[in-house]
């Protein structure tokens, strides 16, 4: 677990980094004069933006495989380079590598190389067969930890294995019965405070609902009057250790250890009440409290404790509301699929959660680093090199989704999903790291949509093509502004 005290383990873990990564001579600190010499220009983009065909024109390295590229090290390209395009800019470095890479392909940052899996074929082998081989990636690494700490999000090994045996039960299947009322009670009172012709961010408002939604069926706790701040929070701390990561010196840490403090006495206040109440309230945070390891008999302290919920409190309400904010601004630029979800109901406002997650897709891209030396699709992957896959190329990918910019919720019909490739669409990962709230997420996600597309249809203000923030999720730049429009109740 790490606590603020600890923000500074960031900079441990970074600063290394940087330093392999900028130049040869690791005794020499990152900004010295002869190490800003040999820096290229930034303007030395690497790249150009061709409008028309509305594409990247790479000029990075690229390795494709073949017989001849087994070695893809060529060249030297700077530190502030790899920095500024990986971490200001990801979804634009992400399209770029995708353009040029078919299958897979590497690379180069001088000394750091990134790998690109742009095919679902072989996206079982790095999230499957060869898992062992691998360890989360360095952004979620270095980001997530010090609000998730050891946390099934970014856990590895036998710890992960274990936690994920103790928690898996409370979001099985089966449990759903009793979450979904919770889901239809809260979005019910959300329509309840809607006006017709009223504006509003609509991402801020599936935030506040998802929030509550987890707090009550995870932890049996109510906080909406909390919930903002709690974002703010969240943002704060991973917002600072995102800056961090893109400049080679320490930044001021007071506003994230301030977040970060907050966030610990929230979650260690809800475990103290539920510990000195001594009930079995059969939800998360009693199966927590009380699981016991088979093997050892251990049970979780309440640091242990803490990370788990710290990781579902998060995990399980901000990418299901940046599902249903998308949901909501594909809807309002396709307003006559809001009478067909009045009219069809449950079954199809899930083929407009699928259909809006593939399209904007929370979880963007999922990156490893490989632990030893191996290979994908007889690739060659070396030791800490990152491996990327991402969910924003190939759900957007015209090789196996027909007109794949057009919002077309038919194609998750029962008969016509299965005919989707594996892989191709995989908004919740794979593996033994699938995203263990699938079902809660896509239970919660079609009755939100459900309930409130009954009653309110919305149109969209601005028809700017949307920004967006470089976190872990994609998050919309400045919210999604709507207006409300009551539907004529018959
Ligand atoms: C639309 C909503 C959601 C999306 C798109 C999503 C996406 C993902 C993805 C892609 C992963 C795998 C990451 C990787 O392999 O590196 C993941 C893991 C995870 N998700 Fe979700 N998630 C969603 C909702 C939820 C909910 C509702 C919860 C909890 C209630 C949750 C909890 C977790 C946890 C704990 C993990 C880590 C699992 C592990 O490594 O064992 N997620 N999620």
């Amino acid at each position: 677990m790490i606590a603020p005290d600890d923000l500074p383990v960031l900079l441990r873990l970074l600063v290394p980094k940087l330093r392999r990564a900028g130049h040869n001579d690791p005794t020499k600190p990152i900004h010295s004069p002869s190490v800003a010499r040999n820096v290229p220009k930034l303007q030395n983009a690497p790249g150009t933006w061709n409008r028309r065909r509305g594409q990247w024109k790479s000029s990075l390295s690229i390795t494709q495989p073949g017989p001849q590229s087994t070695d893809g090290y060529s060249g030297f390209v700077d530190l502030l380079r790899l920095l500024r395009t990986l971490f200001s800019d990801r979804l634009n470095v992400i399209e770029r590598m995708g353009a040029e890479t078919p299958r897979i392909g590497r690379v180069d940052y001088g000394r750091v190389s990134i790998v690109l899996v742009n095919t679902p074929e072989l996206i079982p082998e790095l999230l499957i067969e060869r898992a062992e081989d691998f360890v989360k990636g360095p952004v979620l690494r270095v980001v997530a930890r010090p609000v998730f700490g050891d946390g099934l999000l970014t856990s590895e090994g036998d710890l992960h294995r274990q936690r994920r045996r103790l928690v898996a039960p409370a979001l099985a299947h089966q449990r759903m019965g009793r979450y979904a009322d919770v889901m239809q009670e809260h979005a019910s009172t959300l329509g309840d405070s809607w006006r017709d012709g009223e504006t509003i961010d609509v991402v801020a408002a599936m935030m506040r609902l998802t929030l509550g939604i987890v707090c009550r069926t995870l932890f049996d706790v109510d906080m909406p009057d909390q919930a903002e701040a709690i974002d703010r929070d969240i943002t704060t701390a991973q917002t600072y250790a995102m800056r961090q990561l893109r400049v080679p010196f320490p930044l001021p840490q007071g506003r994230a250890r301030a977040a970060l403090g907050r966030l610990n006495d929230r979650i260690y206040g809800i475990i103290r009440d539920r510990r000195a109440s001594g009930l079995d309230k059969g939800d998360l945070l009693s199966m927590l409290l009380l699981a016991r390891d088979e093997e050892t008999g251990e049970q979780l302290d309440d640091h242990a404790v803490r990370d788990e919920a710290m990781t579902l409190f998060l995990a399980g309400h901000e990418t299901t509301a940046l599902a249903t904010g998308y949901a909501w601004y594909l809807l309002a630029q396709n307003p006559q699929y809001f009478e067909r979800m009045r009219v069809e109901g449950l079954p199809f406002a899930l083929q407009v959660l699928k259909e809006s997650m593939r399209l904007y897709p929370p979880a963007y891209v999922i990156a490893r680093s490989a632990a030893r030396d191996t290979e994908i699709g007889a690739f060659p992957i070396r030791k800490d090199e990152i491996v990327l896959v991402s969910q924003w190329l190939l759900h957007r990918d015209p090789r196996y989704f027909d007109d794949p910019m057009r919002f077309d919720p038919d194609r998750f019909l029962p008969e016509r999903e299965t005919q989707i490739p594996k892989y191709a669409y995989f908004p919740f990962g794979g593996g033994r790291r699938i995203c263990i709230g699938n079902h809660f997420a896509l239970t919660e996600g079609q009755i939100i949509l459900n309930n409130l597309a009954q009653r309110f249809s919305m149109q969209i203000l601005a028809r700017r093509p949307l920004k967006f923030q470089p976190l872990i999720t994609l998050r919309p730049k400045g919210g999604i502004q709507v207006r409300l429009r009551a539907v004529a109740q018959g």
